[in-house]
C-alpha cells in the first residue's frame, strides 16, 4: 500500500516460553481478568488473542501460546504474525526446551525479543542465573551490555507489569508499525475449530484493511461470508481493523492456523477460488 494511506497500528506481541513458566498468568495479570483461573497450572490448548489498552490509551495485541512440546507447530505459526516476542522465563527454573525453541523462532523470524523473568516473588527465584544462562544462547540482555530488553516480573503479585508495557511500547515506537485501514481486509488465522452451535469459527488477526460484516472471503481452501465478528470480550462488532484479533463466523469449513483470509468481490468468486485451491 502507498505510504500516504498507512496509519499507525498496535504492535502484535506473542508471549512464548516453556510450559508453566507463567505466560497465561502474565497475560491474565496484564488484562486484570480471571479468564485463566480454570486452567492455571494446566495446558493452554490454543493460541488466545487479546487486545490490551494501556494507561496512555495505546493498544497492544497479545497472542498467548501453549508451552507444551506438542504445540511446536502452532508456536511457529504464531511467530509469523508477530512484531515482538515476549519470552517468559521462570526465575526459579531456567532455560528449558521450549525457551530455546522460542529464542530460535524469534531469531529465525527476525523479530525483536523482550525477556520477562517471571515468578520473582518466589524465594528460590534467581534472575541473575537466568541472564547468565540466556548468554549461553546468545541472548544478551541490557543488564549485561546487550541489546535485548529484560524485565523482572511477578504475574502473581503484579510486579514489573508497567515496566514490561513500557518496554513493549518503546520497542513498538522504534518499529513505526503501520497498515492501511481503508481497504479490503487481509488477515491471518491464529486458531480455528468447529463449534457445535456456531459452526466453523476462526480467530483471525487483521494484517491490513478492515474486515466487515457481510464481506465475502477466501481463507485457505475455504470460503465464506462474514455472518458475525466477535471481539476478545465476546461482543459482536461490525468491523475490525489492523492488528485487531477477532472471531469470524460464516465459514464454509474449518481453515488451518496460519491460513490467510482475503476479501474478494462476491460469494461466487470466493467459492471459485476455494474450489480451485481444493483441486490443487
Ligand atoms: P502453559 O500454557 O501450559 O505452557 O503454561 P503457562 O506458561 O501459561 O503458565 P501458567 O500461567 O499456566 O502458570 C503455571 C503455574 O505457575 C500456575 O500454577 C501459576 O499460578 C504459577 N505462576 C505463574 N506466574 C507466577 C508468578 O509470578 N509467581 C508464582 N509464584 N507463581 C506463578
Ligand atoms: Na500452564
Ligand atoms: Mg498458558
Amino acid at each position: 500500500d502507498p505510504e500516504e494511506t498507512m496509519k499507525p497500528r498496535p504492535p502484535v506481541v506473542v508471549v512464548m516460553g516453556h510450559v508453566d513458566h507463567g505466560k497465561t498468568s502474565l497475560l491474565d495479570a496484564l488484562r486484570k481478568t480471571n479468564v485463566t483461573r480454570g486452567e492455571a497450572g494446566g495446558i493452554t490448548q490454543h493460541i488466545g488473542a487479546y487486545q490490551v489498552t494501556t494507561k496512555d490509551k495505546s493498544k497492544i495485541t497479545f497472542l498467548d501460546t501453549p508451552g507444551h512440546a506438542a504445540f511446536s507447530e502452532m508456536r511457529a505459526r504464531g511467530a509469523n504474525v508477530t512484531d515482538i516476542v515476549v519470552l517468559v522465563v521462570a526465575a526459579d527454573d531456567g532455560i528449558m526446551p521450549q525457551t530455546i525453541e522460542a529464542i530460535n523462532h524469534a531469531k529465525a523470524a527476525n523479530v525483536p525479543m523482550i525477556v520477562a523473568i517471571n515468578k520473582i516473588d518466589k524465594p528460590e527465584a534467581n534472575p541473575q542465573n537466568i541472564r547468565n544462562r540466556l548468554l549461553e544462547h546468545e541472548v544478551i540482555v541490557e543488564e549485561m551490555s546487550g541489546d535485548v530488553q529484560d524485565v523482572e516480573v511477578s504475574a502473581k503479585e503484579g510486579t514489573g507489569l508497567e515496566e514490561l508495557i513500557e518496554k513493549i511500547n518503546l520497542q513498538a515506537e522504534l518499529m513505526e508499525l503501520k497498515a492501511r485501514p481503508d481497504r479490503d481486509a487481509e488477515a491471518t488465522v491464529v486458531e480455528a475449530q468447529l463449534d457445535k452451535g456456531r459452526g466453523p469459527v476462526a480467530t483471525v488477526l487483521i494484517n491490513r484493511g478492515t474486515l466487515k460484516r457481510g464481506d465475502t472471503f477466501v481463507v485457505g481452501t475455504q470460503s465464506g461470508k462474514v455472518r458475525a465478528l466477535i471481539d476478545d470480550q465476546g461482543k459482536q462488532v461490525k468491523e475490525a481493523g489492523p492488528s485487531v484479533p477477532v472471531e469470524v463466523l460464516g465459514l464454509s469449513g474449518v481453515p488451518s492456523a496460519g491460513d490467510m483470509l482475503t476479501v474478494v468481490e462476491n460469494e461466487q468468486r470466493a467459492r471459485e477460488v476455494a474450489q480451485y485451491r481444493q483441486e490443487k
